[in-house]
């Protein structure tokens, strides 16, 4: 068997998979033994306890999903009491995704993170607006990012992976930026903006009107964004968006991505990562390459 073993800042990973935050949960522990993945990925936790958004949070469209949950989480100090228990008893690495509203509130979150065991990646979700900046998400404006990220690399020792939000005018500038301020790693894409409307009523499918939208509809956008992105900067790359099978998987590999999350299609293919991880291998046996020389390896000459 030809392993597909990476390193992704501080973390030894021992496969390239795993899942995309808030598309999975512990409860997948009955479907399969969750130590076969590449690493695990929280459902991003917030300072304090959120109840969501009101329904309807999830519509169904042609070729993808959008949603509004509004960042559902029992806080951290619950998240710590119960959760990260749990999350510890696999044999894998587990990424915390966190969201806060002020760069003070981040610190924190982290500060009280640190000191625990079993946590190796913190992924900064900065999609959530930034008080201190009108309300803007932190992900939108650079300076924003840099100065996030520098305080945050100053806070941990643990791998930084700064996770993109793609409805932005120039991500490779954001990502840049991330990197510079000394993140390990990027996680990309977020959802795009998106919306429905049922047409009898004439009223918007979710009840807060915009949403997030993936699934597959959204895989050329998120593959021309890490292709992008992996031409500008050296540190690895998390990718996801529209990923079901192992064929999507490699195609974000060869343009530039380290390492592959699955979102949306966990709800129609629970396994489907199982079966990823092993189209990879496959791959890499059949043409004889070593995972590495995968990475990035896409032909655009000639
Ligand atoms: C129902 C749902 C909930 C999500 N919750 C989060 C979240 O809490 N934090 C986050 O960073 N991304 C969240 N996302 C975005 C995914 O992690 C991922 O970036 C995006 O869905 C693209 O990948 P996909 O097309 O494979 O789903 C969510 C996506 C969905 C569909």
């Amino acid at each position: 068997m030809h392993k597909c073993e990476i390193e992704f800042g501080k973390m030894k990973w021992k496969n390239p998979v795993t899942v995309a935050s808030g598309t999975f949960g512990l409860e997948y522990a009955d479907l399969f033994d969750l130590s076969q993945l590449g690493a695990l990925t929280t459902k991003t936790i917030t300072p304090l306890p959120k109840e969501g958004n009101e329904p309807q949070r999830i519509v169904e469209t042609e070729a993808g999903l959008l949603n509004s949950i509004g960042l559902q989480n029992p806080g951290l100090d619950e998240f710590i009491r119960t959760d990260l228990p749990q999350y510890r008893k696999f044999h894998t690495n587990l990424i915390v995704s966190v969201s806060a509203s002020s760069i003070k509130e981040f610190i924190n979150m982290i500060e009280k993170l640190n000191v625990q065991s079993g946590v190796d990646a913190y992924e900064i979700n900065v999609s959530c607006p930034n008080v201190e900046n009108e309300g803007i998400a932190f992900g939108t404006d650079p300076e924003v990012v840099f100065e996030l990220t520098s305080q945050l690399r100053k806070a941990t020792e643990k791998t930084l992976i700064i996770k993109l939000t793609p409805n932005v005018t120039l991500i490779t500038d954001i990502a840049v930026q991330a990197e510079r301020a000394g993140a390990d790693g990027l996680a990309m894409i977020n959802t795009l903006y998106g919306m429905a409307v049922e047409v009898r009523t004439k009223r918007p499918k979710l009840h807060s009107i915009i949403g997030g939208y993936s699934g597959p509809a959204i895989k050329p956008i998120a593959l021309q964004n890490v292709y992008k992105v992996a031409q500008a900067v050296s540190i690895p790359i998390l990718a996801m968006g529209g990923i079901t099978n192992s064929d999507d998987a490699l195609e974000f590999i060869i343009a530039g991505a380290s390492a592959v999350a699955v979102g949306t299609y966990n709800f129609v293919n629970p396994l489907c990562t199982l079966e990823i991880i092993k189209g990879i291998e496959d791959y890499c046996v059949r043409n004889d390459m070593k995972y590495q020389d995968l990475i990035g390896s896409i032909q655009t000459k000639g």
